[in-house]
């Protein structure tokens, strides 16, 4: 039981992965307009992204001898075609998905795991810059 706390934080990121995977994917096939161009190939990444996430994390569970969650975070996915809106959902999941890994890079501070917190720490970087880039997007 000693990395309690720790794989249940694990799992809360890999349950937004798993949910971000969805989304994105929502998105990159919903988006209509002009935005399509430049927007579909985003969310496209965005899923690809979160799946790489989702695998590091899972892996990452699975060594400590936790079991990985199957199903994604509750929080639900709006279906919109409008671009804005998606923006801000986008925004809304990267913003959790950067709180979360930040709760989990604390629980890492006593862990004496160093390639762990190495690969947690660059998808933590990776969240608060689709959280800046996302805002910037929205200007
Ligand atoms: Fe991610
Ligand atoms: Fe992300």
């Amino acid at each position: 039981m000693l990395h309690a706390t720790l794989i249940a934080k694990l799992n809360e990121a890999l349950g937004w992965e798993l949910r971000a995977i969805n989304m994105y994917a929502h998105y990159a096939a919903n988006v209509r307009g002009i935005h399509r161009l430049q927007l579909g190939p985003m969310f496209d990444s965005e899923a690809t992204e979160s799946l790489a996430h989702a695998n590091i994390v899972r892996q990452s569970i699975v060594k400590l001898q936790g079991i990985p969650v199957t199903e994604r975070a509750p929080h639900p996915i709006i279906h919109t075609t409008e671009y804005s809106e998606m923006l801000q959902f986008s925004l809304e999941t990267e913003t959790q998905a950067a709180a979360v890994y930040g709760d989990v890079m604390i629980q890492l501070e006593e862990a004496d795991d160093q390639d762990l917190k190495d690969a947690i720490e660059q998808i933590y970087l990776a969240e608060l810059r689709s959280v800046e880039e996302l805002r910037l997007l929205m200007e």
